[in-house]
């Protein structure tokens, strides 16, 4: 894949599909951030371009390092890595494909389009993707619960920064 004629081909297949996703994420983003503005605002007047917060469950419930795909349906990951805990967007640094959990190793994700890998910390190892994965905005609540914020986005060099991970233990 490391040959400009092989990546031609690579990315002449692939074009529609990476032109599409982007859109359809967007769009069901606006969709959800319309629709609950809509609502909200009705309610009292909350911005409309502001996403819900998504509550993943208990701190307590994220033992162990590693990879879940339990709220891909929201387009992040949720990783435990080293003692912090984040969510990582499930959409592609590179051109936007949706990524995947590597079936043949956990601790990795993999996007199919053009072959990009990231680690367990969401590192860009295989490109051609050349950042890592954005992450949300992330916390904790009065009940213990952790709250995911898909509406902060921290790119990588932003990643120590507070409201990007909640420490675990
Ligand atoms: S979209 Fe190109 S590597 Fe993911």
């Amino acid at each position: 894949m490391s040959t400009d004629k092989n990546h031609s081909s690579v990315h002449r297949c692939t074009c529609r599909e990476t032109s599409r996703r982007p859109r359809l994420l967007l769009d069901r983003r606006r969709f959800l951030a319309v629709g609950s503005g809509c609502v909200l605002g009705a309610l009292g007047g909350v911005a409309a371009d502001k996403l819900p917060p998504v509550d993943i469950g208990a701190l307590t419930k994220f033992s162990e390092d590693g990879i879940s795909e339990e709220f891909t349906k929201n387009d992040f990951f949720v990783i435990r890595y080293q003692g912090r805990l984040f969510a990582a967007s499930t959409t592609c640094p590179h051109m936007g494909s949706l990524l995947q959990r590597d079936s043949q190793d956990a601790t990795r994700i993999k996007c199919t389009t053009h072959g990009s890998v990231f680690d367990g910390e969401g590192l860009a190892t295989v490109g051609p993707a050349s950042s890592g994965l954005v992450r949300h905005g992330i916390s904790v609540n009065k009940d213990g619960h952790v709250m995911v914020d898909p509406s902060k986005e921290f790119h990588q060099d932003k990643w120590g920064d507070k409201g990007c991970y909640v420490e675990v233990k």
